[in-house]
């Protein structure tokens, strides 16, 4: 089945040297039974898609979906680089993912809520029940809360179904919905409610992390309260409770502000609300997420072009059939959840799975209980998941009744030996795998094999997606070769229909972050002259196989979450202590990257324990668990260059264990030897490996 190509004769490399002297991975074929079944198993997938055939080609997504009034121009150009997808299209989301499938899968589960307590029962809720749940919740938000078509209203909800029936009553009423990820802290939701101007936050009392229930209902306060000291009034509080009936959290409800929505829905019983014609260019949703400055970024999604892309992509490259039973692990209140939880297999008709918890809970057999119970043929989750189940219980998937035809792997670079795992071990060597590529500001997938087409090789996310063209520049944006060996950025050529519309309410960032780099001519209408800078390295195979190295900004991508080290910063300089930050990325064996936190004290503090731990509780309360940082060291001074710059690559290489290099043209070179045997201890680190590349290249620009 598999099939040996080039290797060479080093067996050991360092992560670095595997970037710059990348040994081939043997490939590996998919499963003749998966290829027999699959959606996609027509090579001519990749001419239909071809370059000669933009963007036309994406009429064949858009044509997977139903539209109240047809579209007229599948792309415009008029404004570079604000594409217009499907232009004159009306659409609904609501309808497309819902109504449309009743016909013929009234009675088929549409959503299925596993719930963390292993005890507690399953929950499948048919299309049917869905279009209730949708219908009625629409009515709440439109009578009760008066919202309506544009409006933002702020979710902070965690895994449960309440979370995809709320989205899809905003998308029946043309309301933008902004979820904010469950494990984010009340601030971070705050900021997030004021930069979309939100008047709405809907959230839950209390759901189940790790065997707790946690008190979540706490949260919502501190973010209206954040979102107030911002200027941003929220005039309701819309709280479901876990337990409809019984409220789990100790945290009271404010009189006038706060409702039950389940208790307010008893109202709403049986209510229907058609579904609003939607331009196709309406924005659908906002998605935040972490760049190189401090302010996280609204990523504004369109309704067609997104749902078009998300459909088309679950149908050709996450193969969902009607039939399968789809688990995707992801949180939804990341853009994986949003577009391969609830869009896409929804809006193609698919049995998806929602699970409350951690993944190894209450054992690390949980996940392949749930699939064995569930059917579960397709499943969907990150590497820091895939070490983690293989750390904790190497040998548990064999001892379950379970059988995937499909995995997919997202979020982070993953290594051939963790890819391996995944194949034989949890995959049994009967499911083909694909490494998908992409970014909340994309939609959708951009590098990926096609799975029944494509051979998988360990490491490697694979060519562009149909219809995707990527391109590697250097920083002169010089074209580098497939198979010279050499690293540069990834870029997209050409627009597609899943890319973000904007930043929401600020433009100039949008084009500055994304397009400015490699922009061949500001005035040219014509789209060849905009290439898209993704922000991540990577090089690209002989055989055309793209593997992604990392981001190359002040991005961290903790466990597959980006979280800006601006953001890190900003928050340990809210504890009055504290003169400087600086936040560097350390590899992690199961999270992938980790933040660890340097910090200079004002004159006149002395370092103590106390300190630091306000620093880490600042992260936690500021961003969430999730910026824990590794370790915060309290050094006497930061690594300056003589222009007063705090150089993070040098406490980068620090932190990783690594030789500083040369130091002697820093302001203090002293201070560096300092802070390097505080860390690393007295005995010189010999280790000349160089950095993982990200990490090499962290603090490049500062
Ligand atoms: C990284 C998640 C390697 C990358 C969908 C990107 C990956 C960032 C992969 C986006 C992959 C995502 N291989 N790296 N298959 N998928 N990344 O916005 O650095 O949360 O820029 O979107 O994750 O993270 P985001």
């Amino acid at each position: 089945m598999t099939k040996k190509t080039r290797a060479t004769e080093h067996t050991e490399f360092s992560e670095a040297q595997i970037a710059v002297h990348w040994k081939e991975e043997e490939r590996f074929r998919p499963p003749k039974k998966f290829v027999e079944q699959a959606n996609a198993k027509d090579r001519d997938i990749r001419e239909r898609f071809g370059p000669k055939k933009f963007p036309n080609c994406f009429r064949e997504y858009a044509d997977m979906l139903t539209w109240f009034e047809p579209y007229r121009t599948i792309l415009d150009t008029s404004k570079p680089p604000f594409w217009k997808w499907f232009v004159g299209g009306k659409i609904n989301a609501s309808y497309n993912c819902v109504d449309r499938h009743l016909a013929q899968y009234r009675n088929k589960a549409a959503l299925i809520f596993v719930p963390e307590p292993e005890d507690e029962p399953t929950v499948a809720l048919t299309y049917q029940e869905l279009y209730n749940r949708v219908n009625e919740m629409a009515a709440l938000l439109r009578d009760f809360c008066g919202l309506k078509a544009g409006d933002r209203v702020t979710f902070h909800l965690p895994m449960t179904l309440e979370l995809p029936i709320t989205m899809l009553a905003c998308a029946r009423l043309g309301v933008i919905h902004s979820q904010v990820f469950g494990g984010f802290s009340g601030q971070a939701c705050g900021t997030r409610i004021q930069d979309s101007g939100s008047h709405i936050l809907i959230s839950m009392d209390a759901y189940w992390r790790a065997g707790k229930l946690g008190d979540h209902k706490a949260n919502a306060d501190i973010a209206v309260q954040t979102a107030q000291e911002m200027g941003q009034q929220v005039d309701k509080v819309l709280i479901w409770q876990r337990y409809p009936g019984k409220y789990s959290s100790p945290t009271p409800m404010v009189k006038g502000r706060d409702f039950f929505v389940n208790e307010v829905l008893k109202n709403y019983h049986g209510k229907r609300v058609d579904p609003l014609p939607m331009d196709s260019e309406a924005p659908l949703f906002l998605m935040y997420t972490s760049g190189s400055t401090g302010k996280p970024k609204g990523c504004q999604h369109r309704t067609g072009g997104y749902l078009a892309y998300v459909a088309g992509t679950s149908k050709y490259i996450q193969d969902i059939h009607p039939t399968d039973t789809y688990w995707c692990m992801a949180d939804i209140g990341w853009i994986t959840g949003h577009s391969y939880i609830v869009y896409g297999p929804l809006a193609v008709a698919a049995t998806s799975v929602v699970y409350e918890g951690v993944p190894t809970h209450p054992d690390a057999g949980r996940p392949w209980r749930i699939a064995e119970r569930l059917g579960v043929n397709i499943f969907h989750t990150a590497p820091t998941s895939i070490r983690m189940l293989r750390k904790q219980g190497p040998e548990e998937p064999k001892k379950y009744n379970y059988h995937f035809k499909h995995m997919t792997t997202v979020g982070e670079p993953i290594e051939p030996e963790a890819w391996r795992w995944y194949y034989h071990e949890v995959g049994k060597g009967e499911a083909v795998i694909v490494d998908t590529w992409w970014q909340t500001e994309n939609g959708g997938f951009l590098c990926s094999t096609v799975p029944a087409i494509d051979p998988m090789k360990p490491g490697s996310a694979g060519p562009g997606v149909p219809g995707i063209y990527p391109i590697i520049y250097d920083e002169n944006g010089k074209e580098v070769r497939a198979g010279s060996g050499q690293a540069g950025n990834i870029c997209i050529r050409n627009p597609w229909p899943g890319i973000m519309q904007t930043i929401w309410g600020d433009p100039e960032r949008f084009v500055d972050q994304y397009y400015a780099r490699y922009c061949k001519n500001r005035h040219s209408k014509d789209w060849r002259d905009w290439p898209y800078l993704a922000g991540d390295g990577a090089m690209q195979a002989a055989d055309g196989y793209f593997r992604i190295l990392g981001r190359i900004d002040d991005v961290i991508n903790v466990a597959g979450h980006r979280l800006g080290t601006k953001e890190i910063e900003s928050a340990c300089l809210t504890v009055p202590e504290v003169a400087e930050a600086a936040a560097v990325p350390v590899a992690d064996e199961l999270k992938g990257r980790v933040p660890e936190i340097y910090i200079a004290l004002k004159p006149g503090y002395q370092a103590s324990q106390e300190i630091v731990n306000r620093v880490i509780k600042a992260n936690e309360d500021l961003i969430g668990k999730i910026a824990r940082p590794k370790s915060v060291y309290i050094v006497p001074d930061m690594p300056k260059t003589r222009s007063g710059k705090i150089m993070r690559r040098i406490l980068a290489s620090i932190s990783n264990r690594k030789d500083v290099g040369d130091v002697t043209t820093l302001a203090n070179p002293d201070v560096v030897e300092q802070i390097r045997v505080s860390v690393q201890g007295k005995e010189k680190v010999a280790s000349k490996d160089a950095l993982p590349e990200d990490i090499a290249k962290f603090g490049e620009n500062d």
